[in-house]
């Protein structure tokens, strides 16, 4: 089975329907770039993933567990999928290194002594790991995303959703970032990713799903997909972004 799959997915809000008969599957260490316009349902279908938004129809699974049922014990997912955003929402009053224990102590009752060796140890994956005591003001936008990035490894998940990570910061810290989830995806973590970033995605990604009004409208590998489009609204979208 797949690390994740998505089947036969409706997700309305109201009378709209933003996902439509959504299908795919992804496989553990597997890296899924998605891409569409702003408004195709991406950061929908993340959500629906982490158990955020409810579905109407249809059903997803992550690590063999359904999360679209009433049963599914949603603080045990949100253990298992990490979640990051745009915005990296870290709590200011807190250091670094406080900022990423507190969800261990919180959720997984993990002792202070042992989730402050794991901060340590996932803010170092991200090259934070002379910033443990400092504030998040303290920081640039990067850091903070790197910082809002260990806080979601601390918690050991399977598979790591994010979601246009990039899309707040300055051009010259872009960078710093992608080569994080760079050193993850080489970790083989299972990673699907919200981004406009194509040559990352080319590069990175393993597989590319375009989104265009709620549907997987084209999906393929990555290098061939985004190299050659089979789709007009695939060329069109390529065409907008890379001029
Ligand atoms: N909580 C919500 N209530 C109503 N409509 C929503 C909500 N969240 C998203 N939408 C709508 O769903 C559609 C898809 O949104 P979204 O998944 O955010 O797209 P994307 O991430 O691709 O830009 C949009 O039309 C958006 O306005
Ligand atoms: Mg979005």
């Amino acid at each position: 089975m797949s690390l994740v799959e998505l089947d036969g997915v409706h997700k309305r809000f109201g009378n709209l329907e933003v996902l439509s008969d959504v299908n795919l599957s992804v496989e553990e260490g597997e890296i899924v770039a998605i891409i569409g316009r702003s408004g195709s349902g991406k950061s929908t279908m993340l959500r629906c993933i982490n158990g955020l938004e409810p579905v109407q129809q249809g059903r997803i699974t992550v690590d063999g567990t359904e999360v679209t049922t009433a049963k599914a014990d949603l603080n045990d997912l949100r253990q298992r999928v990490g979640m990051v955003f745009q915005s990296y929402n870290l709590f200011p009053h807190l250091s670094v290194e406080r900022n990423v224990t507190l969800a261990l102590k919180v959720v997984r009752k993990t002792p202070l002594a042992e989730a402050r060796d794991i901060a340590r140890e996932t803010i170092a994956k991200v090259g934070l790991a002379d910033k443990l005591n400092a504030y998040p003001d303290e920081l640039s936008g990067g850091q903070q995303q790197r910082v809002a990035i260990a806080r979601s490894l601390a918690m050991g998940p399977k598979v790591m959703l994010f979601d246009e990570i990039t899309s707040a910061l300055d051009p010259e810290l872009v960078g710093e970032v992608l080569r994080v989830l760079e050193a993850l995806a080489a970790d083989g973590m299972t990673m699907l990713l919200v981004t406009h970033e194509m040559k990352f995605a080319k590069t990175v990604g393993n597989r590319v799903v375009f989104m265009h009004h709620g549907r997987v409208h084209e999906a393929g590998d990555a290098r061939e997909t985004l190299e050659q489009p089979r789709t007009p609204e695939l060329t069109s979208f390529l065409n907008a972004v890379l001029h």
